[in-house]
């Protein structure tokens, strides 16, 4: 089986996106064929900096290979590394129906509120579709927002198939639940757009800071309180063994700590849980060139694979043979 997903690289990841997807994504490449990319095409929708989309590119990369990717076993590329899918994305646009695209959420709610809208994103799902069905991927994981596109990629490669025969295999998509909540620093879900993150390598100085930040009630030091309605909590049990987060609890029903001691438990506690991840980082930091291997080998053997898909696909719509593959 194969499992194939994409990240956008718009910046660093942070607890929510950790916790929420990025380590379910690596837990699979132990089971099935992974192949991740990182979806520089799709960024340039809303990347418009070119420095910072490079830059962004290989931070991604770099962040998943120090949380644990490994290349081993999973293959790591660059979306744009792979110019097949570019080609294919043109050859299902052609059996795409325009209403397939116009109740896609991302075109339909930027629509909505009247901002400007271009063709790429109003084709960005025919783009994700090419990237799951270059590869002939069986099994997406994905957060819960992107089944639709899923939906479509089935619908695109449905009618390929009904219209030049059993070309294109159909993908599944494997909803990745967050295993947890997230809250950020003002008790809302995490998010980059709400500002509220704390990202996953943030600088120890800085993350203190942001912990200290969280937002609570204004109980005094002696009074009880409880850990189920606190966000320092929540974000605690992402980091601490079964026996601390009960240790932690009981302190704050008993009364007498105050939240500024569980925010310095948290911090240690999420200094511990990345210590390694940050190692690495640091290591993968200060060896460009051996992320930028694992990234080049990575998209030699998915364009072997894609290659070999739109060979297929060529072949089946009526133009093979005017193309070598170089
Ligand atoms: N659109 C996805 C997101 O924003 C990223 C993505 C691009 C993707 N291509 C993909 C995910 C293919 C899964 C499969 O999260």
């Amino acid at each position: 089986m194969r499992a194939l997903s994409g990240i956008q690289p718009t910046g660093r990841f942070h607890w929510g996106n950790y916790f929420g997807a990025i380590r379910q994504y690596i837990a699979l490449q132990d089971n099935e064929q992974a192949f991740y990319f990182i979806a520089d095409l799709h960024a340039l929708t809303t990347v418009r900096e070119p420095k910072l989309l490079a830059e962004y590119t290989h931070d991604a990369a770099v962040e998943l290979l120090a949380l644990g990717l490994d290349p081993k076993r999973a293959t790591l590329f660059r979306q744009s590394d792979v110019p097949e899918v570019s080609e294919l994305t043109w050859l299902l646009m052609t059996v795409t129906q325009m209403h397939l695209l116009e109740k896609c959420h991302a075109y339909k709610d930027k629509k909505a509120k009247g901002l400007p809208s271009d063709a790429g994103l109003f084709t960005y799902p025919v783009l994700m579709a090419a990237d799951i069905l270059l590869y002939d991927s069986n099994v997406v994981p994905v957060g819960a927002d992107q089944v639709q596109h899923i939906e479509v990629t089935r619908d695109i490669a449905a009618r390929f198939n009904s219209m030049y025969g059993e070309v294109l295999t159909l993908p599944k998509a494997h909803v990745v639940e967050a295993t947890a909540k997230v809250p950020g620093i003002d008790g809302e879900k995490m998010s980059k757009s709400y500002g509220n993150a704390i990202e996953v390598f943030e600088e120890p100085k800085k993350l203190r800071k942001k912990i200290m930040s969280i937002q609570t009630d204004s109980k005094p030091v002696e009074e009880p309180k409880d850990p189920a309605t606190s966000a320092i909590f929540a974000l605690y049990q992402l980091f601490a063994t079964p026996q601390q987060q009960e240790q932690l609890a009981a302190r704050y029903r008993a009364g007498g700590m105050g939240y500024g001691e569980a925010k310095q438990s948290l911090y240690e506690a999420s200094l511990a849980y990345f210590a390694e991840a940050r190692e690495r980082r640091a290591q993968l930091l200060a060896n460009e060139a051996q992320v930028k291997d694992i990234l080049a080998e990575g998209a030699l053997k998915a364009r072997e694979k894609g290659r070999e898909v739109l060979d297929r696909v060529r072949q089946a719509v009526g133009l093979a043979g005017t193309k070598k593959p170089a």
